[in-house]
């Protein structure tokens, strides 16, 4: 297997602005290196299903600042199809690959862990919004969604300012508050809630409390940010009313925001108005940052699969990208570091 000078690549999970520049990344990296490079189709099901071609200098030009993926996602996992696992392993040999390089976020670097212990040699590329991949400072699309975030802030606070009212925006961000911190802090948000700090009958009086206590201090519109994977004490939140692909992920969130807003509206009295972002913040153009990340993490995963350094997961920690096993990525949520949270709360009240 070592000699071989040919592997594959996908992306699998949820998309995230900064995919096609990995892509581009890595097949130019490998092209100079004389490797052939097979891009999968929507993630796992291309190994599993047959869907693949030949990337090559052309069709990897002109896209690093393409949002999405030219190779398309997808949710599927080869651990909950009967065989799956098998079938992953036999394309792999009938493809006569070398590695495979897999970018996804928590979810999707898990089943590469287990599938490369089951034999699969494979590199995995750090990639989510979310930013909660343990064992890396950085995902690729975080920075864009957190632009993209901010931007919309931005925005709704001189609306905000114009009517006197309590502007909530709902992020993403399923088990961490990372947007929403990132992008709290650049906009200067008044409060922000996320999943990692509880939301009890306590903490939501104290932000109504707080509420109040601008208008009458004279300050007469508040912006509150809150990431949708929060639970709000004695409130049921219904996720969304858009439910056509249970299949794909039956767990969908959102609608927290609303929620949020009709508690607030209900005990303070104040005028409350309640946007999400939903997919807005996961499409278009990668910011610079992005783009650069990926190009960086593109090229370790070429210079790993030379090394025959497999079961890694390219990572930044500090200024410096490096590498981590898997197994020490698997399973693990990378949570919001909490003295950046720090920094954004002395400007809450
Ligand atoms: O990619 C992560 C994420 O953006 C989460 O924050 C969100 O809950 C989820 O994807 C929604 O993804 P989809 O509806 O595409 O499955």
């Amino acid at each position: 297997m070592t000699g071989k000078k040919r592997f594959g690549i996908l992306t699998g999970g949820g998309d995230c602005p900064g995919l096609n520049a990995a892509i581009r990344a890595t097949t130019k990296a490998a092209l100079k290196m004389d490797y052939e490079v097979i891009g999968f189709h929507d993630g796992w099901e291309g190994l599993l299903f047959n869907r693949s071609e030949v990337l090559d200098s052309i069709k990897t030009s002109g896209i690093i600042d393409r949002g999405g993926t030219i190779l398309g996602a997808s949710r599927t996992s080869p651990l909950r199809i009967e065989d799956g696992p098998k079938r992953v392993l036999d394309a792999f040999k009938e493809f006569e690959l070398r590695a495979i390089v897999v970018l996804g976020g928590e979810g999707t670097l898990s089943v590469a862990n287990q599938m490369y212990e089951m034999g699969l040699p494979l590199i995995g590329i750090p990639k989510t919004i979310d930013n909660d991949v343990w064992g890396t400072d950085f995902t690729i699309g975080f920075q864009t969604a957190v632009q993209i975030a901010t931007d919309a802030l931005d925005r709704l606070r001189s609306t905000a300012a114009s009517h006197h009212r309590v502007m909530i925006l709902e992020v993403m961000g399923r088990h961490t508050g990372w947007i929403a911190t990132y992008a709290g802090l650049a906009n200067g948000a008044d409060a922000i809630l996320i999943p990692e700090i509880t939301m009890d009958k306590k903490n939501i009086d104290e932000l109504c409390q707080m509420l109040k206590s601008r208008k009458q201090r004279g300050i007469n519109f508040s912006i509150v940010v809150v990431a949708e994977g929060v639970e709000l004490a004695g409130e049921s939140i219904h996720g969304p009313s858009l439910q056509i692909d249970k299949h794909e992920d039956p767990d969908r969130l959102g609608g927290v925001g609303r929620v949020l807003g009709e508690l607030i509206e209900r005990k303070t009295g104040l005028h409350v108005r309640v946007s999400s972002l939903d997919y807005i913040q996961r499409g278009g153009t990668p910011v610079a940052y992005d783009r650069n990340l990926a190009t960086a993490f593109g090229i370790k995963a070429v210079e790993l699969i030379s090394e025959n350094k497999f079961g890694e997961m390219t990572s930044l920690k500090g200024n410096r990208i490096t590498s981590i096993p898997l197994k020490k990525v698997a399973d693990r949520t990378r949570t919001v570091n909490m003295k950046v949270y720090k920094i954004a709360e002395t400007f809450f009240g």
